[in-house]
């Protein structure tokens, strides 16, 4: 049978390596559905820079992660397409530099949505569809372990998803479904297009490589728990040494 992956933020820095790694290693039926939000332009690069055998593979989805109707959408979409679904990768994410102190109830609740409510909805409705032996990939992150002031509301929903990421295990395990989650330091993507040289600059100097992370070191890490049978239930750093010394 050929494997069905799905992964949200697909078209885009860490989701993107993702689906690129698991593109270098399919299999010809091989499919993989992967969503994108607000940015039509760089999914669409994304597809032109794939080859026409790659572009077979994949599926390119609009859909807003923080609404539940269109995560709905989207899971009907992929089931009526696909019937099941092997490899499921909850990757899309949003923070706020805002100070705690100007928060509103709309943003908290906007970003708490995105990053754990209809991620966990999703999961739900995936899984009566999912394989046997199948794999549950969360992008944790160090700011699930570490709390910075800079980003209460982001921290908090990553930390929430490292215990999800735990709890589920018992509701998968029946059907021998992994779930494990990894939780990257600072990764070298978009998300970062706007810190300055002064910032990145105060970063590596408490990283013991002195460098972000590249996107396919994160995504060589996925790979490897996505295929290894006896990885579950784990939350796996990725942060070239932070905060260490
Ligand atoms: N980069 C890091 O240092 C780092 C560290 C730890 C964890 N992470 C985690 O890694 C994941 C990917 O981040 P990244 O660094 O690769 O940043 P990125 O390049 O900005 O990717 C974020 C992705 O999430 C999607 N997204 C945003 N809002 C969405 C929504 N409402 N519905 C559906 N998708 C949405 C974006 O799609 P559009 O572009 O279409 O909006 C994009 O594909 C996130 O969960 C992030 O928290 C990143």
């Amino acid at each position: 049978m050929s494997r069905v992956t799905v992964i949200t933020g697909g078209t885009s820095g860490i989701g993107r390596g993702i689906v690129e790694k698991i593109l270098a290693n399919s299999e010809k039926d091989d499919l993989i559905f992967a969503t994108y939000a607000h940015n039509a332009e760089k999914a669409e690069c994304f597809w032109d820079s794939l080859t026409p055998d790659d572009q077979e593979k994949l599926v390119i989805l609009k859909a807003d992660m923080s609404s539940y109707e269109e995560m709905m959408t989207f899971v009907e979409t992929v089931k009526k397409q696909a019937g099941h679904v092997d490899w499921l990768i909850s990757n899309a994410g949003i923070s706020t530099y805002d100070k705690f102190a100007d928060y509103t109830f709309e943003e908290w609740n906007r970003i708490v949505n995105t990053n754990l409510s209809i991620p966990v909805f999703m999961i739900k409705e995936f899984m009566p569809v999912m394989t046997e032996g199948g794999s549950v990939l969360f992008m944790g992150s160090y700011a699930g372990q570490q709390a910075y002031s800079s980003s209460v509301v982001y921290g908090v929903t990553k930390a929430a998803v490292h215990f999800l990421t735990k709890s589920l295990v018992k509701e998968f395990e029946p059907r021998g479904i992994r779930v494990n989650a990894v939780a990257p330091g600072f990764i070298q993507t978009p998300w970062h297009e706007t810190r300055t040289q002064e910032s990145y600059e105060r970063i590596n100097r408490k990283i013991a490589l002195h460098r972000f992370g590249k996107i396919q070191e994160v995504a060589d890490m996925a790979y490897s728990i996505l295929t290894n049978h006896y990885m579950n239930g784990s939350i796996v750093d990725i942060h070239g040494g932070y905060d260490y010394f």
